[in-house]
């Protein structure tokens, strides 16, 4: 804490609060007493000058464009590191040594496998169901499944959920998409990677042989490191405030998971491709961007813009590099949404509307091509998102719940409404 105070001037009343200062970034008036002091709340929709919590995580600096795990810069995590390091490092805060890594993997692998009883209920859904829709109930059930890592207040428990969870999402994710398309759930392969798993539980049949392309694997992983933590934004949010009145973890994460469904969130990206589709040749890119621009219409650039960022999203260039590695890999030339997505963010990066508001590319501009190219449906991009975030997601939640001053969150309100009145009697009204 620093010595710094802020003082709070309310028409002849003034009041004092602590000023607190974090390793990084700016400082934060700490006005926990002020009700009990002023009698007053403070007013924030939408959260955008108020920190919610402490946490050592992921530190993100919107104006330099910077993100963060742990202290690591997330375009060196990419390059060098792989998803399941990244997990560790979120988890336990600092790299692994070989022994760690290891023995980490090895935890993992051995959980990727789900009950048995759980592919039942697979088969209750419509089996034109959005994945997501499956994700939110699949997700919540594992605390019906795994009853003996529910107990939040047992450190052991809260591992073995956690690692339960990081293991699972892949297999879930894959059976949900599995499912989706009328084709038999794959079992997980203990032999493969992280991401190369996933895409064999995603890609392969019972029929014919699938073999891992490693570049579209790495490419997978990279993906999921992106993705894999972001501070506070809506989704983490949620899964702290709902793990804030001590819901079990799986519960929490089925609620950061119907959370970044919104198309604010995680679903930008299926929105941003349909987008890129819908505008489908480069010479409509200007009556798009004039569109996005004009007051009066509620068209939005997506994938375009962030709360945070004010500078390009440090995601989206690793992502547009990935881009391009999976197309080439794949042998895509000239691929006209990717021509489309290039022009879009030249004209829109020079533009002066996009300039003043300090509007960027953010991760999901470039992301929806790539998954695309991978295989993937739209509806399947904001589930893939899910499965990265919810290392993140699980971090978050472990830190609050070990927080000794964690409490109960409980936002007040400025009430608008209607104040005491009778009742009527409904022949009287
Ligand atoms: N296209 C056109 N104008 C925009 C856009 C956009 N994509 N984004 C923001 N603006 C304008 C907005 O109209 C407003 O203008 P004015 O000040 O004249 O009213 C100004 O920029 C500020 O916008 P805001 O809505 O107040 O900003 P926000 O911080 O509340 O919203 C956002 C951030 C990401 C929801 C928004 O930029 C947006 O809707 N973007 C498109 C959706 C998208 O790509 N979302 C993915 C976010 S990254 C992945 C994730 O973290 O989940």
């Amino acid at each position: 804490m620093s010595d710094n105070k802020a003082t709070l001037t309310v028409g002849d009343k003034s009041w004092e609060f602590p000023v607190q200062s974090g390793s990084i970034g700016p400082d934060v008036i700490d006005i926990g007493a002020l009700y009990k002091e002023t009698g007053m709340f403070t007013y924030d929709p939408g959260f955008t000058s108020t920190a919610s919590c402490q946490s050592d995580i992921t530190y993100i600096d919107g104006d330099e464009g910077t993100l963060l795990y742990r202290g690591y810069p997330i375009d060196q995590l990419a390059e060098k590191g792989d998803f399941l390091e990244t997990c560790y490092l979120l988890l336990y805060g600092h790299l692994p040594t070989k022994a760690e890594k290891l023995d980490f993997d090895t935890r993992v692998t051995r959980h990727t496998m789900v009950h048995e009883q759980m592919s039942k209920f697979y088969t209750g859904y419509r089996r034109d169901s959005h994945p997501m829709a499956v994700m939110v109930g699949i997700v919540g059930a594992l605390s019906a499944f795994y009853h003996d890592s529910t107990d939040i207040s047992d450190p052991h428990q809260r591992m073995v959920a956690t690692l339960r969870l990081v293991a699972k999402m892949p297999t879930m994710a894959a059976m949900a998409y599995k499912y989706s398309i009328g084709q038999p759930f794959v079992y997980p392969r203990n032999d493969l990677g992280y991401a190369g798993n996933f895409l064999h539980m995603c890609f392969s049949v019972p029929a014919e042989e699938y073999k891992v392309n490693p570049i579209l694997a790495r490419a997978m992983d990279r993906i999921f490191i992106l993705h894999a933590d972001h501070e506070q934004n809506a989704s983490t949010s949620t899964v702290r405030l709902a793990g804030s009145s001590g819901a079990n973890p799986f519960g929490c994460i089925a609620a950061g998971i119907a959370c970044l469904w919104g198309p604010a969130h995680g679903g930008a990206n299926e929105a941003a491709l349909n987008m890129l589709h819908e505008i489908g040749t480069v010479d409509r890119v200007e009556e798009y961007v004039a569109k996005a621009k004009d007051k009066d219409d509620p068209f939005r650039l997506m994938g375009f813009g962030h709360r945070v960022y004010k500078n390009y999203d440090p995601r989206a260039r690793i992502m547009q590099k990935t881009c391009h590695e999976v197309l080439n890999e794949l042998g895509i030339e000239n691929d006209p949404t990717l021509e489309v997505a290039m022009e879009l963010e030249k004209i829109a990066l020079n533009d002066q509307y996009f300039v003043e508001k300090k509007l960027y590319p953010n991760i999901d501009f470039y992301s929806g091509i790539t998954l695309r190219a991978l295989g993937f449906p739209a509806d399947m991009f904001t589930v893939l998102f899910a499965v990265a975030r919810s290392v993140g997601w699980i971090a978050q939640w472990k830190e609050m719940v070990e927080d000794p001053s964690q409490r109960i969150g409980r936002p007040r309100q400025l009430f608008t409404g209607a104040t005491q009145r009778d009742y009527v009697n409904i022949s009287e009204r």
